[in-house]
């Protein structure tokens, strides 16, 4: 699953647009696993789940800016992200099925905001970004 040159040109002509507005596609992308994976609300006690509430933007804004500073390190995300990882797996404990579950709304966030940015070679290089860091995420949890 290792990025191709191809896939980091890709990844840093997309993610750009992406960053600009953590809040909102954070937040959109968050909503929508929220909506159609209800199961998924479980980990955050005390949220309000409604469109665009102040938890779901700020959150939202804090997982972009976590997937911002991974594009930013693409041949090192594991050590972008190590803290990230660290605390996924001792104080959240979230069950490693649920990151494929974000990475797709994530995916849809894309195709519907940037239709001619977001071809099918992005397309693949998001999902293969997106997989590596889930991977780094659930990477410490033995
Ligand atoms: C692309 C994958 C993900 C990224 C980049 C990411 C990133 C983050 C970041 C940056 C934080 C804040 C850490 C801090 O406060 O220092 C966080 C917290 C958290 N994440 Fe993730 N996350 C991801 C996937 C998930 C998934 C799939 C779940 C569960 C469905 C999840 C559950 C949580 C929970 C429960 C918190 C603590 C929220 C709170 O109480 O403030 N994360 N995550």
């Amino acid at each position: 699953m290792a990025l191709t040159s191809e896939d980091c040109a890709c990844i840093h002509a997309i993610w750009p647009h992406l960053s600009a507005h953590p809040d909102k596609y954070g937040a959109e992308a968050l909503y929508r696993m929220f909506l159609c994976e209800p199961q998924t609300k479980t980990y955050f006690a005390g949220f309000d789940f409604h469109k665009d509430s102040p938890q779901i933007k700020g959150h939202g804004k804090k997982v972009f800016d976590a997937l911002t500073k991974a594009s930013k390190h693409l041949d090192n995300i594991d050590g972008a992200l190590c803290d990230l990882s660290e605390l996924h797996a001792t104080n959240m404990r979230v069950d490693p099925g649920n990151f494929s579950l974000l990475a797709h709304h994530i995916l849809v966030v894309c195709a519907i905001h940037f239709p001619d940015k977001f071809d099918c070679h992005t397309h693949q290089a998001v999902d293969k970004f997106l997989a590596n860091v889930s991977c780094v995420l659930t990477s410490r949890y033995r």
